[in-house]
């Protein structure tokens, strides 16, 4: 469905924020949706509903119980109707009822009726957001495949500095329409990627890793989603945050990334192995840290087992995806991977440059198959990994 054909109902909780749903509404109707709008009683204490029923050009609705209003639209037909939900914004308190199932206003009551996708854009002050009651809610909400669009850091009606200030109407907007407008061409499909670095114990304080932030593998999940498809991330350790709404399993070690693989591939129709898997690990990880009395130390490293290798080279192998990282000789090493490890795909990138790579925000990739390649050209790594699945789509569906 086209994005200008949704019906989108949008509730409005009572912070601050609720001054930026109207910019939001005004958005949504320039896109053509249909927007109605739920107040809460404290959201009108921000703002009139007269405004949001100006914007949207539909009377707004607040009670759960009256009688004239569910006339016109109750409750349940107001969830029915709803092609998606969005509550912005989400007071610690809204979050909380719906986590639990309470049904006490309109809102809740709809949130426990609807059966269509909701979005959630959580406004509170930093502290808030931060305690673990809340954070505990927003987990149980996103277990229950709720999605959040997160609040950004700024400064905050209190004053103070931090996360919690809600997601500017642009960037709600913007996800709206990557989420609800790109065509289905991975749905139902079961993808699994590795993502990040791996860590190689030396002893109990020190580790052999690498420079991969995760930044990649990460977008290339949200983009598998945005198309449809169950993913499951398995990360080495990174410092963002894992995206919603997949299946989550973080590991150490290449050898436990290699078990959790194994563990998960089995209805697995598409793997794709972004993650910087160490090569080698010490062969010994020391009980007690290493002392520094030598002036020069051995380590001896042992090879790891080769993932992606190994799933390629099952009897009923998914269609297979690697990465190549390359300081040199790009095409040779990447086309020399494709061959050797019998891969469907390679995407291959430069590392060590000033541009993409590790790290980066923008990436680069040439991505190669047994009788083609494509070279995607350097941007945002959200922008590139939503053209490098639209290309594993195509190859995954063309004989192969
Ligand atoms: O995470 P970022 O900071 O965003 O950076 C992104 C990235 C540069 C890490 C990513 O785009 C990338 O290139 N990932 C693969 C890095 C890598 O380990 O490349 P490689 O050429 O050494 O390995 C080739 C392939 O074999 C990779 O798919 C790798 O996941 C896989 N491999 C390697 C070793 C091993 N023991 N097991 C494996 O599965």
């Amino acid at each position: 469905m086209s994005f200008s054909k949704q019906k989108i109902l949008l509730a409005v909780t009572g912070g601050i924020a609720a001054y930026k749903a109207l910019e939001l509404t005004r958005l949504l109707k320039k896109q053509g949706t249909d927007v109605r709008i739920i107040m809460t009683k404290s959201a009108t204490a921000f703002v009139q509903p007269l405004s949001f029923q100006a914007l949207s050009g539909h009377l707004v609705h607040c009670e759960l119980l009256d009688t004239e209003a569910e006339h016109a639209m109750g409750h349940i037909e107001l969830a029915r109707w709803a092609d998606v939900f969005v509550i912005a914004p989400a007071t610690a308190n809204t979050l909380a009822k719906c986590a639990h199932g309470l049904a006490d206003d309109l809102l809740s009551t709809v949130y426990l009726a609807t059966t269509c996708p909701v979005y959630v854009a959580p406004a509170m002050n930093h502290v808030m957001w931060n305690h673990p009651a809340t954070q505990a809610n927003l987990k149980i909400l996103q277990n229950n495949g709720v999605n959040l669009i997160a609040p950004e850091l700024g400064e905050q009606a209190c004053g103070e500095v931090g996360f919690g200030r809600m997601a500017e109407p642009e960037t709600i907007c913007q996800r709206l329409i990557s989420d609800l407008a790109m065509p289905k061409i991975l749905k139902k499909l079961n993808v699994v990627i590795t993502a990040g670095a791996t860590r190689e114990p030396l002893d109990p304080v020190r580790y052999l890793t690498n420079r991969s932030s995760g930044k990649m593998g990460y977008a290339l999940v949200v983009a598998a989603q945005q198309v449809g498809a169950n993913v499951t991330l398995i990360s080495g350790m990174t410092y963002i945050q894992p995206p919603q709404n997949c299946h989550f399993i973080q590991v150490e070690t290449a050898e436990q990334m290699h078990a959790v693989v194994f563990e998960t591939i089995k209805n697995c129709d598409i793997f794709i192995g972004a993650a910087a898997v160490a090569d080698y690990r010490p062969v010994q990880m020391r009980d007690e840290k290493i002392k520094k009395n030598a002036d020069q130390i051995t380590l001896i490293l042992q090879k790891n087992p080769d993932i992606l290798a190994d799933v390629a080279a099952l009897d009923s192998p998914p269609f297979t995806v690697g990465f190549a990282a390359e300081t040199n000789d790009l095409a040779k090493y990447a086309r020399d991977k494709l061959v050797r490890k019998k891969l469907n795909m390679i995407a291959a990138n430069w590392v060590g440059r000033e541009e993409g790579g590790f790290e980066r925000d923008e990436n680069a990739l040439d991505v190669f198959w047994q009788d083609g390649q494509k070279t995607l050209a350097m941007t945002e790594k959200s922008e590139l990994a939503k053209q490098l699945i639209a290309l594993i789509a195509e190859r995954f569906y063309t004989p192969h």
